[in-house]
């Protein structure tokens, strides 16, 4: 048991000192390049999501309510994501990214806009669980209008 334990502590600070070392590791939190691939991916599996409800309200696809439920569920969760790509130091336009330089000349509405995003993926997810067609479509085009909303000011 003793043994045990003290091969655990081994491990933990085997593991702390590999990180020390590589203390240089360029991730989605202190470099702007990944911080732009980070916000892409996020942005892109959320509308995966979007995509798939939209269908459903649209009348492409028949509209199935658990189906339904789980992609409002990932929805709320993934509109939360993509936001701290954005706000990496150097994480401005370069040639990798549709983001518009008004980002961050207009920061305070960019994040408005983003917490809107969340508030409407919220109510979206709580008319999935409560069944309403007519309810869900309300809060699904109120979301959508706010992708759109914020793509017109902010994206290329
Ligand atoms: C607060 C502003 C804002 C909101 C709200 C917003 N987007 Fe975006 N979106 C952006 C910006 C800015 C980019 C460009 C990001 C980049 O290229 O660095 C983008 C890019 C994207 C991309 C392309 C990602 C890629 O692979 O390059 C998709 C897909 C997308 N958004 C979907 C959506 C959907 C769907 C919604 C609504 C449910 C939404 N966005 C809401 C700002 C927003």
């Amino acid at each position: 048991m003793k043994f045990t334990a003290q091969l655990g502590m081994g491990l933990v600070s085997a593991t702390l000192l590999a990180m020390s070392f590589s203390a240089a590791a360029q991730h989605a939190f202190n470099n702007a390049d990944k911080a732009v691939e980070y916000r892409q991916k996020a942005l892109s599996i959320m509308q995966n999501n979007f995509a798939v409800m939209g269908d459903m309200v649209k009348g492409d696809i028949e509209f199935d309510g658990v189906i339904f439920t789980e992609r409002a569920n990932d929805f709320a969760a993934l509109s939360a994501i993509p936001w701290i790509g954005f706000s990496q130091p150097g994480a401005q336009p370069g040639n990798n990214t549709d983001a518009l330089p008004a980002i961050w000349d207009n920061w305070d509405d960019f994040v408005e806009r983003a917490e809107q995003l969340q508030n409407d993926a919220k109510a979206l997810q709580a008319a999935a669980a409560a069944g309403d067609q007519g309810d869900i479509r309300k809060a699904f085009m109120a979301a959508a209008r706010n992708c759109k909303g914020c793509h017109d000011q902010y994206k290329d």
